[in-house]
């Protein structure tokens, strides 16, 4: 590919002022467009800032800046917060990222003083440490969020206790279960999810603040890495400069908590994709959260839903390709490592997005009683139920059970009636002349699933003790929030 710029005359550019010392041309366009980050990283702007005023006060606090310098530096970093937050702040590709972006207009702003801001640093600790804290905070966020899903889950649980639905194995209908038992399965995979979460930002705190390891070896300043530890929200500095600037293990745990999430998510989503479609007629997403089609004016399409399977793939796919990105990379920093932040970005911003979509779906989705019920009575659900009362009642072998319940569905299929409490008594004692009227009032639905009243089962009464374990555990966590 020719290239022009390559042949044009140095140009001392805002661009090359920051690193161009020791060349002669300007990179090729190509090089610059694989290069440049600004128009991801610029996202760490407000991370930037922070660390760059808590070494700048470090630096003066040592004696490495004299006071006015860091005077100087500390007003022009807060004005360029300003010009940021207006959207006047001019950001530049020529300025590779956010940091050099930053930094040369520090310079143009307050000169001199602001070429001293990059002593005792590097880009490297730099960018590890604006880094970690973003990803720390999003995580702050993301916990937030799937407490909110939670909630909305808790109280659709609440409102459908007892409500009798078909529980699913292969997705043939197994036994009835209640519609709150089965909301409250997600609620509990989103608190394992919030721990993940919660962990992940746990441990991206406890490994401490990459800043003052410099480029890869430390640095000949008398710096002072606890001061800039404590001033950023860590309780220390990372004990190893190579690791320092070398490691991403903060951001691949953070994907990993939220890919492991978002799958949750996924499984709720097609559940709704399904329940929604005229085949189950569960439920009815609201106008809100549903989309019509072009073509056929009946549609009411779960697109939200949809979507939700399909950026759980993305946010599983970022983190295999920041695994990727790592595997095998020699210590300490290689270029390769400034791609971990469109990957984490992304994987954050459709988590977002799916937690916030999820949770909308929730709050507002119908069911149909009705269909539910009757999809609930649907192939013989209460089979076991007649099982268990001849092991219960007759003390009869729980495999002799089966076989003979295997008869009396059979009898059921052979007369047309699709439900076994609708089977007459008579045609029960054809099979085994023992079974009472008793054990075939067992076998509704309704008596089915209050039958299942063992720890973790699907009775009304359990789920409605779980609906209240789980508004007191969510006030509190609401509670140690606003504590925070
Ligand atoms: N933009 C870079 C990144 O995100 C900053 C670090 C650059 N360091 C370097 N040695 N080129 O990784």
């Amino acid at each position: 590919m020719s290239d022009p710029q390559n042949q044009s005359p140095p140009d001392a550019g805002r661009g090359q002022q920051m690193w161009g010392g020791r060349f002669a041309a300007k990179p090729s366009d190509v090089m610059q467009a694989i290069n440049a980050s600004i128009d991801v990283d610029k996202r760490l702007w407000r991370q930037d800032i922070d660390g760059s005023k808590a070494h700048a006060a470090m630096l003066a606090a040592q004696g490495i800046l004299t006071a006015e310098d860091e005077a100087a530096i500390q007003a022009g970093l807060d004005a360029i917060a300003a010009e940021i937050e207006a959207g006047a702040f001019p950001f530049t590709r020529e300025l590779e990222d956010i940091h050099l972006n930053i930094e040369a207009r520090l310079t143009e702003r307050i000169g001199e003083a602001g070429k001293r801001l990059h002593t005792a640093r590097s880009r490297n600790d730099q960018v590890a440490t604006d880094f970690k804290m973003w990803v720390i905070q999003a995580l702050v966020e993301a916990e937030d969020a799937v407490r909110a899903l939670q909630r909305a889950l808790v109280e659709q649980a609440g409102a459908h206790a007892d409500w009798v639905m078909p529980g699913f194995t292969h997705l043939q209908t197994a036994q009835p279960i209640t519609l709150g038992h089965h909301l409250l399965a997600y609620v509990e995979m989103l608190e394992r999810d919030w721990m993940r979460i919660a962990a992940a930002c746990g441990h991206a705190g406890a490994s401490g603040c990459p800043l003052g390891a410099a480029a890869l070896a430390g640095t000949s300043y008398p710096i002072d890495r606890q001061f800039t530890a404590e001033a950023l929200g860590f309780a220390e500095p990372m004990a190893n400069s190579l690791d320092a600037v070398a490691s991403r293990d903060f951001a691949l745990e953070a994907l990993a908590a939220l890919a492991i999430s978002a799958a949750h998510l996924s499984r709720l989503a097609e559940e709704i994709v399904l329940w929604t479609s005229p085949q189950f007629g569960f439920a009815r997403l609201s106008d809100q959260w549903s989309t019509g089609s072009s073509i056929m004016p009946q549609k009411r399409n779960p697109d939200a839903a949809e979507l939700i399977r399909a950026k759980a793939a993305r946010i599983a796919a970022n983190l295999n390709a920041l695994l990727g990105v790592v595997k095998a990379l020699p210590l300490a920093y290689a270029k390769d490592l400034q791609d971990d932040k469109a990957l984490t970005f992304e994987a954050f911003d459709a988590f977002a997005l799916c937690l916030a979509a999820m949770q909308g779906m929730i709050e507002t989705i119908t069911f149909d009683r009705a269909a539910l019920r009757a999809a609930a009575t649907k192939g013989y659900s209460t089979a076991t139920d007649l099982a268990d009362w001849l092991v219960q009642a007759l003390n009869m072998p729980f495999r002799e059970a089966h076989h003979v319940t295997g008869a009396v569905v059979k009898r059921a299929e052979t007369l047309g009636i699709a439900e076994l409490s609708a089977l007459p008594l008579a045609e029960f004692q054809t099979i085994e002349l023992r079974i009472t009227a008793e054990a075939v009032a067992r076998l509704s639905v309704e008596q089915s699933v209050a039958s299942r009243a063992s720890a973790g089962g699907t009775a009304p009464v359990r789920v409605r003790a779980e609906v209240e374990r789980w508004r007191e555990v969510l006030a509190e966590a609401d509670a140690d929030e606003e504590f925070e």
